[in-house]
């Protein structure tokens, strides 16, 4: 069940939550002019052409992700951003970058996706510069806070005829003590988590589960063949119409927001 043109369009156009998300990590990780900076799962590279402006001429920013939908859309920011440059791959496999090579590296939104999350962050600390050279960014979803969106997926996915389809890769959210463990196996010496809250708020639960889709890539469907998604998202939103109220229905969040140091 892979990504499509249209959910990575819709993408660019309700992508605000992570954006802001991504912000809030962008202060905390501090770039500053002249630094190089690798934009893992950069989506279709709103944020990765942000952080371009940040690092100024004489730094660079690169992205990468898996999907060629979203690295087509972002490679049309090229033109107007000489230090960007876009690649399809994987967390997990950064060998096309040599070791120590950056200053920064931001992952917004992303790390639940993650298939191999540990070999993710030995990628991530070898592309750094060592010595305390290199900061790691992370925000992304808590697995220590359980959303109203993990309730719903699991309850309607949970029925028949879902049940008999297993989500061959479901998105992983890590809790505070499983991150600091990966980030100390991994060759971190140091390391802030911050708790960042958050509200998602939409009018109604057609625009939740279309933000849920875009985000996601489909996912949101688990394993179900494409054919039952039409079924499982009426009743999803049925659920969603649960939680509504006359201002809309707002899900709460909790993202971890974690800047590591380099050894
Ligand atoms: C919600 S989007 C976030 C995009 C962007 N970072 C932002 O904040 O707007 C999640 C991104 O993770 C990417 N992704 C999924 N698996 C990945 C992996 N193994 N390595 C890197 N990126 C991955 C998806 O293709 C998607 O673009």
């Amino acid at each position: 069940m892979g990504d499509t043109k249209e959910l990575a369009v819709g993408y660019t156009r309700a992508n605000a939550t992570q954006s802001n998300a991504g912000l809030f990590l962008l202060q905390r990780l501090d770039i500053t002019p002249g630094m190089h900076v690798l934009d893992v799962g950069c989506g279709p590279g709103n944020l990765t052409a942000h952080i371009a402006s940040l690092v100024g001429p004489s730094g660079t920013v690169t992205g990468i992700d898996p999907s060629a939908e979203r690295i087509a859309l972002a490679n049309q920011l090229l033109p107007s951003n000489p230090k960007l440059s876009f690649h399809v791959g994987i967390a997990e496999d950064l060998s096309r970058f040599p070791s120590a090579s950056f200053d920064a590296v931001f992952v917004n939104s992303t790390l639940h996706w993650v298939r191999d999350q540990p070999a993710a962050l030995r990628e991530f600390a070898r592309v750094l510069k060592t010595g305390g050279g290199g900061r790691l960014g992370i925000s992304g979803g808590s697995g220590d806070y359980r959303t109203a969106q993990e309730r719903i997926k699991a309850d309607v996915l949970g029925r028949e005829p879902y049940r008999a389809y297993e989500e061959e890769a479901p998105p992983k959210f890590l809790g505070r003590a499983e991150l600091e463990g990966m980030l100390k196996d991994a060759g971190f010496g140091a390391w802030e988590i911050v708790v960042n809250r958050i509200v998602k708020e939409t009018r109604d639960a057609d625009e939740m589960i279309d933000w849920l889709d875009t985000s996601s890539s489909g996912k949101t469907y688990g394993g179900i063949p494409l054919e039952l998604r039409p079924k499982a998202r009426e009743e999803m939103k049925r659920e969603w119409e649960k939680m509504a109220t006359e201002d809309g229905i707002r899900m709460e969040m909790e993202l971890l927001v974690t800047v590591a140091v380099r050894k």
